[in-house]
Formats: structure tokens, sequence, C-alpha cells
């Protein structure tokens, strides 16, 4: 078959979060399967563009109301991701150097929605299949249906994929003009609760829906960000898919950006190594467990209780642990973690950025992962943890509670039922116990690293979704 991923990221070119891994990932493991996927996406102004080489394989102009943009689209020429990738170029829109947060965040993409399918609408033949990935690119199912000049594209399937129901990209009807001519008659399919809505556009437009894990399918019947009406009306056309992981990035082994390698064989040395580095840079303590949190710093991941969490536990244990955070995010929120600091000198630090590198090194040294999510369509953060050798300790929510099983149930993780203080505190507290019991550490250690989270899996289960 041969499939077009749309996506606002795709890692290593542009990264904010999984959507990134999952779309640098999953068309290289279904080219594997002997299908020829290729993702699609805006070119911003960063160092991929600079460092790699491309050839030109379209230019055209993209209008939107009085304004036209000018339109070029490149083809990475030495197929350096196990894909076709391709780049969109839009001057005056998309050439800058972060994927979002500003202000004609619409334009931005609403342009490069059009541009794509002015492409595809050119070509000699036609793809298999459309999957879009996000809000992002959820005006594209609808374009395909409905726009006169995509006429050509009616019949091709679209996929949208979920990975976070909670952005949906509204904006007003004021700027229904910057679509292209279509039948009036349909733009209701456009709308929910009285804006344009690219996401509920998607729902409603998209021949398939998919979400990121099985648990986030049922639980966005109850909580959506106010579709969860919509997508309960849709739910014949919708399966969960749970995420995989890029073992061939994501591999201790091999992995370059690690201070020791390291296998399930040789699991207690080269933790014990990568501790050692990562607590001498932070001023930490290597003989006392270390826990981390990765990642955004925003409400979803219950990043704003991470200060009173960290406040309690690093008290009450009285210097028996370590905490180390990466992320970024709410200024508040990292604030707040950052005074910390002062406080606790010598069991707590703070990296307020994003590092892809400290990530690898943190999920290589750290004892526990903290994922404390209100909402967690999949996250990828525990099942890097777990082949990395470092133990979960999660709320039991989403794509959390389908990668990771309770140490009391006969599991491997430590998992709790609220994003409460309380329930995260109680949390650490079972995580230091574990700690001390060396033996069972080991084996848990061992364990966790041969679990199969690879794409293998969830690749063939797109594909047999498609094939329906
Ligand atoms: P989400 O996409 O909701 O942010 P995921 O768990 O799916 O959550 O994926 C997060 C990805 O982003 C992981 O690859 C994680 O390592 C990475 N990440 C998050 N924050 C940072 C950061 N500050 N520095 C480096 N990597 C980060
Ligand atoms: C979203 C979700 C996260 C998921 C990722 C990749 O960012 O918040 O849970 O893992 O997409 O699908």
């Amino acid at each position: 078959m041969e499939i077009i991923h749309l996506s606002a990221e795709c890692y290593p070119v542009a990264k904010v979060g999984g959507l990134g891994d999952v779309v640098g990932a999953l068309p290289k493991y279904q080219n594997k399967l002997g299908h020829f996927s290729k993702v699609v996406m805006p070119a911003y102004e960063n160092r991929f563009i600079q460092e790699n080489e491309f050839e030109i394989v379209y230019n055209g102009w993209v209008k939107l109301g009085f304004k036209t943009y000018p339109v070029r689209i490149l083809r990475e020429k030495n197929n350096k991701l196990g894909f076709d990738l391709f780049l969109v170029q839009i001057t005056g829109l998309m050439d800058r150097p972060n994927v979002y947060g500003y202000e004609d965040d619409t334009e931005r993409f609403l342009a490069y929605q059009i541009a794509v399918l002015d492409w595809i609408e050119q070509w000699e033949h036609m793809p298999d299949l459309v999957h879009c990935h996000d809000h992002h690119t959820g005006l594209v199912p609808f374009m395909m249906l409905n726009c006169v000049r995509f006429r050509k594209l009616r019949l091709i399937p679209t996929v949208i994929t979920l990975h976070n129901a909670q952005y949906q990209g509204q904006f007003g009807w004021d700027k229904l003009h910057y679509l292209p001519e279509f039948d009036l008659w349909n733009a209701g399919m456009l709308g929910w609760k009285e804006a344009i809505n690219p996401l509920a556009a998607a729902i409603k437009s998209a021949w398939r829906i998919t979400t990121v894990s099985p648990s986030y399918l049922d639980e966005i019947r109850y909580n959506a960000n106010g579709l969860e009406e919509l997508l309960s009306q849709e739910r014949g056309k919708s399966f969960g898919i749970l995420n995989g992981i890029d073992n061939e990035v994501w591999n201790p082994q091999k992995d370059p950006m690690l201070h020791k390698n390291f296998n399930n064989r040789t699991v207690e040395s080269g933790k014990k190594a990568n501790k050692e580095a990562l607590c001498s840079v932070f001023n930490l303590d290597p003989s006392k467990p270390l826990f981390t949190f990765i990642g955004r710093l925003v409400g979803e991941k219950g990043a704003d209780l991470l200060p009173d969490i960290f406040y309690n536990s690093l008290q009450y244990s009285q210097g028996q642990i370590n905490i180390l955070v990466l992320g970024s995010g709410d200024p508040q929120v990292e604030g707040r973690l950052e005074q910390l600091k002062e406080i606790f000198t010598k069991n707590y630090n703070t990296y307020i950025g994003y590092n892809e590198a400290l990530s690898h090194q943190i999920y290589a040294g750290a004892d526990f992962l903290l994922m404390p999510s209100r909402v967690e369509p999949c996250g990828l953060n525990q099942m890097y943890a777990l082949r990395y050798g470092t133990i979960p300790v999660v709320r039991r929510i989403g794509g959390l509670k389908d990668t990771v099983t309770d140490i009391g149930d006969g599991g491997f993780g430590i998992c709790h039922d609220q994003t409460s203080v309380w329930d995260v505190g109680q949390a650490i507290g079972r995580a230091y116990d574990l700690y001390q019991d060396n033996k069972r550490m080991k084996e848990i250690r061992k364990e966790i690293m041969q679990l199969d989270h690879s794409w293998d899996r969830a690749a063939q289960e797109y594909i047999d979704l498609y094939q329906i």
C-alpha cells in the first residue's frame, strides 16, 4: 500500500512531544512490512533542513483570503529516516524555528493542508490512503471529501489518529473563506459548538478514527474537551491501537547518547554507571533512589502538583531520595520547581528546557519515572523507561493503564488511581520500599527491559485497519 502520513511533527526533523516520535517511527516500520509509507510535513527553519540534502518536487502557491504565499515541496534525497520525507515550505508562514505557538497557527496549518492536497491532486496515480495526525491535519479529510478542486481525491480513504483530543485547533467562522470552494450545504461538517473545529471535522469526515491506546478510546466518551458526544456517535468507526516505540532509536545497548551502554544482562552495572554520571552533573547522591519526571510541564501531565509532591516527599524522606526533573511549559510551575533547588540542595535538581540527549541519559540513569498524568492518551515515556530498566510510577489512565501493571498485581510498576499530591506521595513511598529490596529490584529491571513494545506489532495493526 502507498500511505501518506500528514503531521506537524516527525522525529528527528521536528519534535515537541510524542507525536514526533510516533510519526518518525511508524512509517519506517510500515515500510519494513513491505509498504510505501511517506511523511509530508511542514518545513520549519531548523537544523534538519539546513543539514540535509533535498530536491524540489513541487512549486506552487496557496491563497488564504486576499493573501497568497509561495509553496515549495522538497524531498529528502538520501532516505535518511527509512521512509520518503517531504517538507512543505510556505514562505511567510512556515519559515520559522518553532512548530507551534504563533498567533497565526490557524493560517499556517491551513495553508500547509491546502498545499499538500494541491500537490497530491496533481499526481498521476493516487495513494491508497491518507493518514492524518491530530488537529493540524484535521481539515484534510473534510477537504478531500468536499472541495471542488480536490474532487479527484474524494474516494481515497482517510484515517485520523487522535494523539490528544484536548487540542482541537478551533477558529472562528469568519475564516471560512480560507478554505477552497465547497458546497456550503456541507459546512456543518466543519463545526462544533459555534466554531470551526478541525478535530471535530476530522472525526466526522474521516473514514476511520484511531486513538493511541485502547483505554483512551474508552475514556474519550466522557473526557474529550467537549467532543465526548461526537466521539460516542462515531464510536463505530473508531479503534484503539497502542503506540509502539522505535527500538532502534531507543536501544540502551547502542544508544550513542548514553554514558555507558547496557543490556538486560549488564543492566546493574550499566545503570549504576549512568546514574553516577548523571548524579555528578546534577549534584545528587548516587547511593539514594533517583526519581525523575520528564515531560511537558502542563496540567494534563499533573505538572502543577509536582512542586508540592516533591516538597512533601523530600521533606518526609529526610534526604533519603533524589529527584531530577527535565521539562518545560507553564512558567509558574517552572519557577516553583526551580525554587525547590534552594531548599533541597543535595538531593533535588531540575533542567528547565528541552534536551533530547539528557532525556536518554535520565531514562538510563534513573530508578523510577513518575507520570501522574490527568490525561495520557498513550504516553511513550513509560515505555522508554521500561526499555532502559527504569520502573514507572504511573497513574492508572489511558495508555499508562495499558502498559504498566502494578507489582501488587503480579506486575512490574507502581500504579495509583488519582492525580493528587496524596496518591503520588503514597506511590513514591511504595517505590522507596521496593528500592530497599535489592533482589526484587534486580529481577524487575531485567524483566522490564525484555518487554516488547516495538512498533512491529502496532505497524501491522494499522495496516490491518487500513485493509478492513
Ligand atoms: P506528550 O506527547 O504528551 O508530551 P509522550 O509521553 O507521548 O507525551 O512523549 C513525550 C516525548 O517527549 C518523549 O520522547 C519524551 O522523552 C520527550 N520529552 C518531553 N519533554 C522533554 C524535554 N524537556 N526534553 C527532552 N525530551 C522531552
Ligand atoms: C500525545 C499524547 C501522548 C501520546 C503522544 C503520541 O502527545 O499526549 O500521551 O503518547 O501523543 O501518540
